[in-house]
């Protein structure tokens, strides 16, 4: 009976061991919509790995939700806007739409213009590499604040700046109200192989940024402006948790409309952006003590128990 016991309680710590370092191996993202409107974020996942889901929701002005990344997870995140319900239920977006017709995107992606962050979980050296991206064009300011992670550039990227009152006419996306409601990329916009980095203009090389991706780079610094922007654009963290946030708070009202009159202005890599991605970053520890707690409560209970 007390062998039984024994190995009964030893099977038990073995499978919530094993459980709770699957939970531990994979990252937890929080997205947080500060953005004065409902969002619906969209998520597609890269081929061939078990897909992060779901692949869509919405996400009510103030409100928060975790989701727990399967491990070596990688894909992208966006934010739709403008989402509405026809009479027949299909569902649509104004931006960032991914022409499902549901709330899920069901493994399509956004239809640019759209502001995204990208994740490859567990890399190379088992570093996950993030960033974000406004190769695809920009509709939404977005913050990506690690957690709890460690390396030498394991730290806060994104486009925190409302750049949609910015957007040169030429790029300019607008709603019925003629309001800007995104920003093309030039290749978008203009399809020529030099701001696409394609044909001769498909390396490194070749494909130089351009008067558009500089206006793109010099709003937001950190993020991707054209294809070969890696250096610059890409981070990396070990252990880290990660917060989404669309339209973290550097991008106030206020501040869009002084970036409307100076465009380039470099006021938003400075004080108040920090200030806000660190805000997000004190924002509660890690999930993972949660769970490296949880093992100890399991292992106490279970060695009491024997
Ligand atoms: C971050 O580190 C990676 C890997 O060492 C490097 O490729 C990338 O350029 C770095 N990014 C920045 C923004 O410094």
């Amino acid at each position: 009976m007390a062998k039984l016991s024994l190995s009964m309680s030893l099977f038990l710590l073995a499978i919530s061991q094993s459980f709770i370092q699957g939970v531990i191996s994979s990252a937890t993202f929080t997205f947080i919509n500060k953005c004065d409107q409902t969002i619906w974020p969209g998520i597609l996942s890269n081929a061939g790995i078990s897909p992060l889901q779901p692949t869509g929701f919405a996400l009510q002005k103030g409100e928060t939700k975790v989701l727990h990344a399967p491990s070596s997870w990688g894909g992208r995140f966006w934010g739709r806007t403008h989402c509405s319900e026809d009479s027949d239920g299909k569902f649509t977006c104004g931006t960032g739409d991914c022409g499902s017709g549901t709330m899920e995107c069901a493994g399509a992606g956004a239809t640019p213009p759209a502001t995204l962050a990208e994740f490859t979980l567990d890399g190379d050296g088992g570093m996950d590499f993030f960033d974000v991206s406004l190769v695809d064009g920009y509709n939404l300011p977005m913050l990506v604040a690690p957690t709890g992670g460690s390396g030498h550039n394991c730290t806060y990227t994104g486009c925190m700046v409302d750049l949609n009152g910015a957007c040169p006419s030429a790029l300019k996306v607008m709603n019925s109200d003629g309001e800007g409601v995104a920003c093309k990329s030039a290749c978008e916009a203009f399809g020529q192989q030099e701001y696409c980095c394609s044909g001769a203009f498909g390396t490194p090389d070749t494909c130089k940024p351009s008067s558009y991706s500089q206006l793109f780079k010099t709003a937001c610094p950190r993020a991707y402006s054209y294809a070969y922007d890696d250096k610059t654009s890409t981070f990396t963290c070990t252990g880290a948790d990660y917060q989404v946030t669309f339209c973290p708070p550097s991008s106030t009202s206020k501040k869009s409309t002084e970036e409307q009159a100076t465009p380039a202005t470099p006021q938003f890599d400075t004080g108040m952006v920090y200030e806000g991605a660190e805000d997000i970053e004190n924002t509660g520890a890690s999930l993972r003590y949660t769970y490296i707690n949880a093992v100890i409560m399991v292992v106490v209970m279970v060695v009491v128990s024997l």
